[in-house]
């Protein structure tokens, strides 16, 4: 089996990338080593993976078609999974026109060289920004979409722009609804590995909103479980959602005080809401579950325990 995938230097892309390798699959890795966070980790991740005999890189960026086409034409694959893009809610009300220049023109870019192809699907990451802030959980694929920032709402796009591609390329293409996905390897932008940052560096970490906020955290093992089972692609040449969630939500400021449990020199400072971020996430995976044969999802605790070990064994700090 032979798979595309893009964004394999960042945290999603990695980790599938390596189950994927793990289990003796070939693999075409394309990522441009954006900078938005430290590249040393990005180059961490890709140097574990060159170590396989099956992996090849491509230092490549999305957003320039030419050179995205005249790589892919070149290559074979039978699946393409994509996760190259501008993440971060926050960031995307300091830099707007990145989100529409990676992840929709982006991702446009993509689906255009892959209409030359002969491939069996495509999967790509889509976010519960899309629901931004609602009223009524958990949410299901069928609540409305109401993004709160641009990330949202290219990922919006990117959902409209996949149902429109599915019918030209007609081959099955499935969006991922990801909610808050942490673990080993995780992104140094996102709470756990910034608070474990923090802890490690001596600084202040700056909690918003005095941690009222509710987020359905998902484990990256469970992720790859979800995306590796779309390999026996069950939707017949359309465009499927699905939620990706642990189906659980947990309250901010309870997981800073178990962090700090383990941490008890943690500095914690509690600052005002960001405008980018929503209250709530909590989402609904029975549509997922009655379709594909998933695993139990971990739990926090799990997930907590299996993070702060990878990040004390590999000195993560030093790389951020
Ligand atoms: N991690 C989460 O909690 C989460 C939640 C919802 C959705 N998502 C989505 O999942 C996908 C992967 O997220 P992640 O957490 O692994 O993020 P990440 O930033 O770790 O990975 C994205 C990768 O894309 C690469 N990239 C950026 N611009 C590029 C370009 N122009 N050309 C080629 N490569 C480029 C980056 O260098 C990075 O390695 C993204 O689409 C993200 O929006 C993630």
């Amino acid at each position: 089996m032979k798979v595309l995938i893009t964004g394999v230097a960042g945290f999603i892309g990695f980790s599938l990338a390596k189950k994927f390798l793990e289990e003796g699959y070939s693999i075409y890795g394309l990522d441009n080593y954006d900078s938005y966070y430290s590249v040393k980790l990005k180059k961490m991740r890709v140097n574990k993976l060159k170590k396989f005999k099956k992996f090849k890189f491509y230092n490549l960026d999305i957003s320039n078609f030419k050179k995205l086409d005249q790589q892919i034409k070149k290559i074979n694959f039978h699946y393409v999974y994509h996760f190259a893009a501008q993440p971060g809610v926050r960031y995307s009300l300091i830099n707007p026109k990145k989100y529409i220049t990676v992840n929709i023109f982006g991702f446009q870019n993509l689906l255009r060289v892959l209409e030359k192809k002969k491939i069996k699907a495509i999967i790509y990451a889509s976010s519960s920004s899309v629901y931004g802030d609602q009223k009524k959980f958990p949410v299901s694929e069928k609540s409305s979409l109401k993004a709160k920032n641009p990330y949202g709402l290219s990922k919006i796009m990117n959902e409209e722009m996949a149902e429109i591609y599915s019918k030209i390329l007609k081959i099955p293409i499935i969006g991922l609804r990801l909610f808050t996905v942490y673990g080993e390897w995780g992104r140094p932008d996102m709470y756990i590995i910034k608070l474990l940052n923090c802890i490690y560096k001596k600084k202040v970490f700056e909690l918003n909103n005095a941690g009222n906020h509710y987020r359905d955290f998902t484990h990256i093992s469970d992720v790859v479980n979800v995306c590796q089972n779309f390999l026996i692609c069950k939707n017949k040449n359309k465009h499927e959602i699905f939620n990706v969630c642990s189906g659980k939500t947990i309250n901010l400021n309870l997981l800073t005080n178990k962090i700090k449990k383990i941490y008890p020199q943690a500095k914690i400072k509690n600052i005002s809401a960001n405008n980018a971020d929503v209250y709530k996430t909590y989402g609904d995976k029975s549509f997922l579950l009655s379709r594909y044969k998933i695993k139990k999802f971990k739990d926090i605790k799990y997930g907590l325990k299996k993070t702060v070990e990878w990040f004390e064994e590999k000195k993560i700090n030093k790389f951020l």
